[in-house]
């Protein structure tokens, strides 16, 4: 899968290729995460990639020639036409929260391309004329859309083929079918008592039916019920 990052900030995803999951998944499912930089191709002087907003008003809006000229130069067909050819999401508090099943869709994907700004965000034409999609993070504003991003490709990253080891399993994990679309039980570790705070007996106890009982009883709440 190829997952492209369009930002003014290319150098910040470069830590994200070092967890274990996304290593795994560069090289056992073939993910191949590419970032490119408005700036490398903006058409205009001195790097310019943004204007001030039609109407007056704070802050700097990227431009619409500034992203079809990136496109064009990464992709090398008429900038409209590439959502032809995968999803392209822009990134912008205005957006359909991403959540689980979007990131189990996008792992189903040949190719995502994520448009991540800063300032005010987009020209309107890049949504009306250049992606498909618009996505949010969660319903607050963050300086950019680069940590959005980087996110949501560690979330649908772990989940191609290999990203995890045997231990970390998918299947049963929180907001997946499995469970209802609920979160996990709580989990305990060793030591069984500390300073007088104790596991639950019945985990200790070795009775799986049981342990599965209380596991089904304490499933955590689904999206946007805690
Ligand atoms: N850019 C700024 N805020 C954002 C958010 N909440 N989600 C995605 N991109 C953003």
């Amino acid at each position: 899968m190829r997952i492209d990052v369009f930002t003014l900030f290319p150098e910040w995803f470069d830590w994200l290729r070092r967890p274990r999951h996304l290593a795994n998944a560069a090289e056992l499912a073939d993910l191949e995460l590419r970032c490119f930089n408005y700036r490398d191709h903006t058409p205009l002087r001195q790097g310019q990639v943004d204007d001030a907003p039609y109407g007056g008003g704070p802050g700097m809006v990227i431009r619409v020639d500034v992203v079809a000229a990136a496109f064009e130069a990464v992709y090398g067909v008429p900038a409209d036409r590439v959502r032809d050819e995968r999803r392209v999401v822009v990134l912008t508090p205005r957006g359909r929260p991403f959540d689980d099943s979007l990131a189990r869709e996008w792992a189903e994907e040949p190719a995502v391309t994520l448009l991540a700004g800063r300032y005010e965000g987009f020209d309107e034409r890049v949504h009306d004329h250049l992606a498909g999609e618009a996505v949010s993070l969660g319903p607050f504003v963050l300086a950019g859309g680069e940590v959005a991003a980087m996110a949501m490709v560690d979330a649908v990253g772990r989940r191609l083929p290999g990203a995890l080891g045997n231990r970390d399993s998918l299947e049963g994990e929180s907001f997946s079918p499995t469970l209802a679309g609920r979160t996990e039980h709580p989990h305990y570790t060793r030591p069984a008592a500390f300073r007088g705070w104790e596991v639950p007996e019945v985990l200790r106890s070795g009775d799986h039916a049981a342990v599965e009982a209380w596991r089904r009883a304490n499933l955590g709440p689904g999206p946007g019920e805690a």
